[in-house]
């Protein structure tokens, strides 16, 4: 019998501490995929799959994205408040200061064929900082230089991420617009021609504001676990977050936006038949999943996709867009919501499903969106990397069951069959 302490959060969430269990019982627990383990007590982002809450710092994620800013949400989960004015401020004059980016990116964006996908050219690029940068090497420098980086990735990022698409399409790049909002310059910088200026949409900012405000931090997920777990190594944080990118670019997790619409395409390629589809995601031989729905936590529905989903409609409307996709994707989610398979299994549609709709609206390349998830994921990756190495956490290093062969001699060349 071993008595194993309980921790209790806030929100009166439970869990055992586990920490001594081995050294007391010579037992490990065994969770692959960490479906039921917690690897760390934050107090940035709160979720509750089942009733389908998620706060940032304690703020609902519906008031958020109707009343603030990405840049304030930023803030709120970098530093813990919702900035005063002069906060706010100063946040977002330091914010433009280091929105321009070394000349000499270019030369490594050059070296890029056109195929790369972006995601992977973000993440090289994400690493490629710390070259110029070399001080911030140090991740045990004191929290003002460690803020600096803060602010340069919080600045440079969409910088980068808008040289990598006109640089892809053989276009001039655009320089930072320091008079513009974040979210305006950012896509300023992204669709200026130099044949046509680009006008700064206030519909097209408000979608992606909400869209990065709805993506800003999501707790323990894949990306999130990856920055902590690197940064518990004391790398830096240009690494951590770059590992967070590449992370996130898995189909399973901010590469399913791409996946969504491609897969309505193939729908509508192959003559519109959603329940095929269906058929297909439920057969247990076949791999194919619905993508855009299901997820590991929400059980019930997916806060972020409701509030994008009322957005869709309105978003589509304003922009006078009609896109063949949206009209697939409403048949998908109510054929597959009446569904015993969908619903035995708690299948809801997820954030992914509506965001790719709207960001083609927009106007943003299919294999950019995961590239959207990573700006709005940016502030919670540094949100959770300052926490953990504020509470100094140890490196991350989970244990295993072996089963593989036991000792055996080893055998030379000629003696193997
Ligand atoms: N289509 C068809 N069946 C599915 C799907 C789906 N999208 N998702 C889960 N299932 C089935 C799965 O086959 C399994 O069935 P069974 O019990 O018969 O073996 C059951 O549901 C449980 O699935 P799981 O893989 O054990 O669940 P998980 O918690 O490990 O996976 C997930 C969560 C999000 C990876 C998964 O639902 C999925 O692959 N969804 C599609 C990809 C996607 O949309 N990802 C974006 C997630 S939201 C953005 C983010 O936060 O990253």
């Amino acid at each position: 019998m071993y008595k194993l302490p309980i921790v209790e959060g806030t929100e009166n969430e439970k869990g055992i501490d586990i920490g001594k269990l081995r050294d007391e019982s010579g037992y490990i627990t065994l969770d692959t995929g960490y479906k039921n383990t917690g690897s760390t007590q934050s107090s940035i982002t709160f979720l509750d799959g089942e009733k389908g809450i998620l706060r940032y710092r304690g703020y609902p994620i519906e008031q958020l994205a109707e009343k603030s800013t990405f840049l304030e949400v930023a803030y709120l989960l970098i530093y813990g408040e919702l900035p005063e004015k002069q906060a706010f401020e100063n946040f977002q004059a330091d914010v433009k200061k280091h929105q321009l980016v070394h000349e000499d990116m270019k030369q490594i964006l050059n070296g890029f064929p056109s195929t790369a996908h972006p995601m992977g050219v973000l993440s090289s690029l994400a690493t490629s900082l710390t070259a110029f940068f070399p001080e911030s090497l140090d991740p045990n420098r004191s929290s003002d230089k460690v803020n600096t980086t803060i602010i340069r990735l919080m600045a440079k990022i969409p910088t980068l991420v808008a040289w990598s698409y006109t640089n892809a399409r053989g276009i001039k790049t655009n320089y930072p617009d320091n008079k513009l909002d974040y979210v305006s310059n950012f896509l300023k910088m992204m669709f200026n021609l130099p044949t046509e200026d680009y006008e700064v949409d206030p519909v097209v900012v408000d979608a992606m504001d909400k869209i990065f405000i709805l993506h800003a931090d999501h707790e323990q997920n894949c990306s999130t676990s990856t920055v902590r777990i690197v940064g518990s190594s004391h790398a830096n944080l240009y690494a951590s977050v770059a590992a967070g990118i590449n992370a996130l670019w898995g189909p399973l997790h901010g590469g399913a936006n791409q996946k969504v619409i491609e897969m309505l395409q193939n729908i509508i390629a192959n003559g519109g038949d959603t329940k095929k589809f269906i058929d297909k995601a439920k057969d247990p031989n076949d791999p194919f999943r619905l993508m855009g729905f299901g997820h590991r936590v929400y059980k019930n529905f997916d806060p972020r996709a409701e509030i994008l989903k009322k957005q869709t409609d309105k978003i589509l409307e304003k922009l006078g867009v009609n896109e063949p996709e949206f009209e697939v994707a409403k048949q998908l989610e109510e054929a597959a919501l009446k569904d015993e398979y969908f619903i035995e299994r708690k299948l809801y549609p997820n954030v992914d499903f509506y965001s790719g709709i709207i960001m083609k609206a927009i106007g943003i390349p299919i294999d950019m969106f995961p590239v959207m998830f990573s700006i709005g994921r940016l502030p919670g990756w540094i949100a959770q990397w300052r926490e953990m190495r504020k509470h100094n956490e140890p490196i991350g290093r989970p244990r295993q069951i072996y089963v593989g062969e036991k000792e055996r001699p080893y055998k030379d060349m000629a003696s193997r069959s």
